[in-house]
């Protein structure tokens, strides 16, 4: 399984890419704007921090806007793959950036259908949101269950990527659901390797040993 970063946030991507678990970067407008800093600029450091995709959204909402902006933010790094929201402009602007050779991560998956129709314009990615079904007393998990079976019913190449993610257990049943990747917010992802029974563990393992030193 792949863990995505999703942040925009230049210390956070450091710490973890440090420990060597960071696969990838995901953006949105919400994550750059809460930055407060040029958009080019962030990606392209982002892009020279971390080895895999790093994805950036287009605003235009029109094909014709998106495949031109998606033109523009693959020169800025080999590494940027253009995030395009599911609508129908959007899967036309797929299907004409992955004729260009051009990487796609489809935003804003919220059924099978949505995920279906993204793959089959050619998405190299699809980001169904867990949090946001949740929000609305939905079955996220079954969403990720069946975009899998799906996707290898009919031997597509895309790659899921867990998004929304809002808690531990997201992703520990994503990865049991066969996610491709999750992608994680920066200040969850500590959490993965965290546990206070491992900090109490080391608390009295140390306490002991002072004790045995002593005596
Ligand atoms: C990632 O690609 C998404 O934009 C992000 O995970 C959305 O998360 P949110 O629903 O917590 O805003």
């Amino acid at each position: 399984m792949k863990f995505f970063l999703d942040t925009a946030n230049l210390a956070e991507i450091k710490r973890i890419n440090e420990l060597g678990l960071v696969d990838g970067v995901t953006t949105n407008p919400t994550i750059i704007a809460q930055e407060n800093r040029d958009f080019e600029t962030v990606i392209k450091e982002i892009c020279a921090l971390v080895d895999g995709p790093v994805s950036a959204e287009v605003v235009s909402l029109e094909t014709e806007g998106m495949v031109k902006e998606a033109q523009e933010l693959v020169r800025w790094a080999t590494n940027v793959v253009v995030k395009i929201p599911m609508t129908e402009a959007g899967l036309k602007a797929v299907h004409q950036l992955s004729k260009l050779g051009i990487k796609t991560n489809v935003t804003l998956i919220f059924t099978v259908a949505q995920g279906l129709m993204a793959a089959k314009a050619g998405a190299t990615y699809i980001s169904p949101f867990l949090g946001r079904l949740d929000d609305i007393g939905m079955e996220s998990l079954l969403l990720i269950q069946s975009l899998r079976q799906v996707l290898d019913n009919y031997g597509y190449q895309t790659e899921i990527i867990a998004a929304s993610i809002r808690n531990l257990t997201h992703v520990e049943k994503v990865a049991e659901a066969g996610t491709d990747i999750a992608t994680i917010p920066g200040t969850l992802f500590p959490k993965l390797w965290s546990h206070p029974l491992t900090d109490l563990g080391i608390t009295r393992f140390m306490k002991d040993w002072e004790a045995f030193q002593n005596n």
